[in-house]
């Protein structure tokens, strides 16, 4: 993809367009991959680090400058509400679209078409997560809209299992000329982001296309429409890591990488004995009590959670009110009100809110993926 303007027409630019960008987050599925964990919970609200993974979303957008955006709800619309709220702590202003059934990514363009409207807008899957910030993608898209006949851009990675996902083949001249979802013989190893930049003629297209074999609006066919009719798809290349969170040992990978750039910080009510050791990046919020524990950072911890005679760490998110004890935990995201008491060695887990472990499993180590109030005693 060839950069029309240089960096400083690119911030001129953008103030003058980006009132007309609005985002679009999908928040919508069944969440069926991370059954049993999101059989009664909205996927995206499971936290990488404490924080629902919707939340790096929505704030990747408003930094670039997005902050009229709509989200898609489904079957968990109640509990995204509760948790998003109406935008204003980011400053931004959320328009809730609900989808009766997950009938695709198309099918949400296609819902969305009153709060969309005429406007340019950012396609984002609320349950991805990418290093990279969104700021300068979208500065680009902005510059090489108004420079060109662009309509429509997709985010590519290079990744090793293109079979899992929607898959781009691009000629020499950056266009994309066929894109292909989660092919069994990918045409190439180009994986498409969950992060789409459109003008408004996608709801033709959208409007134009069949559900799928799987039943699904597709938004791989609606982009693939538009090239069809002749008109401009091409690809930006994402820099830094990405990774769709809908399965657990992402989600794991994408707390170790969000754990690693966490800085140590100890809320001032939380008590730690002299017993204990804590080394390393390690964030304890309000109202902590450790004792007798070895933390090994990174490590992020929650407010009012107790922990005795524990080594917890590294890559661990224990969420609010977690109890532990005689527990040893690594590489492992607990959500809130959690309890283990002894099990051996616990690592590689997902523990859905309320569950409790206890015993000791006889191989001496366990990886769990639980659901919500769940009660698993280990033998
Ligand atoms: O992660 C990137 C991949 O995301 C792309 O490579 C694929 O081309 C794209 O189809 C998508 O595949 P997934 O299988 O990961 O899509 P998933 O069903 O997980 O949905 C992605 C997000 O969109 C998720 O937050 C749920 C939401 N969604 C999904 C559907 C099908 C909705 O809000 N409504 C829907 O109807």
């Amino acid at each position: 993809m060839a950069l029309i303007f240089d960096y400083a027409d690119t911030l001129t630019s953008r103030s003058v367009s980006l009132t007309f960008v609005k985002g679009l987050i999908l928040s919508g599925g069944a969440g069926t991959r991370l059954r049993p964990i999101t059989h009664t919970s909205a996927k995206q609200l499971v936290p990488i680090a404490n924080k629902p993974i919707l939340f790096y979303g929505i704030e990747g957008l408003v930094e670039a400058g997005i902050t009229d955006i709509g989200i898609v709800v489904g079957e968990t619309g109640d509990e995204v509400r509760q948790a998003v709220g109406d935008g204003s702590r980011w400053g931004a202003e959320i328009t809730y679209l609900s989808q009766d059934k997950p009938l695709g990514l198309a099918h949400c363009v296609l819902i969305a078409q009153d709060f969309l409207g005429v406007d340019d807008f950012v396609m984002y899957l609320g349950d991805n997560m990418l290093e990279q910030d969104l700021t300068e993608l979208v500065d680009r898209f902005i510059v090489d809209r108004a420079a060109s006949s662009l309509d429509c851009r997709v985010l590519l990675k290079k990744v090793a299992n293109p079979s899992s996902f929607g898959v781009a083949v691009v000629n020499a001249d950056g266009v994309v000329t066929d894109l292909v979802e989660k092919p069994e013989n990918p045409p190439s190893d180009l994986a498409l982001v969950g992060v789409y930049f459109f003008s408004s003629v996608i709801h033709d297209a959208v409007a134009s296309i069949k559900p799928s074999p799987r039943g699904e609006l597709e938004i791989t066919d609606a982009i693939a429409w538009l090239s069809g009719q002749g008109l401009m798809v091409d690809h930006d290349m994402l820099d830094g890591w990405w990774i769709d969170t809908g399965k657990k040992d992402p989600l794991l990978e994408c707390n170790r990488l969000v754990l690693g750039t966490i800085e140590t910080q100890t809320d001032v009510s939380t008590t730690v004995d002299e017993s204990s050791l804590i080394a390393g990046a390690v964030q304890i919020g309000a109202r902590c009590t450790i004792t007798n524990s070895v933390i090994t950072g990174p490590v992020v911890i929650g407010e009012n959670v107790v922990i005795d005679n524990c080594q917890i760490g590294p890559y661990v998110s224990l969420g609010d009110n977690c109890v532990l004890s005689d527990a040893v935990l690594d590489d492992s995201v607990l959500l809130k009100n959690c309890l283990i008491n002894g099990g051996g060695r616990v690592t590689s887990s997902l523990l859905g809110r309320s569950s409790s472990v206890s015993g000791t499993s006889s191989s001496g180590t366990s990886s769990l993926m639980l659901g919500d109030d769940s009660i698993v005693e280990l033998h």
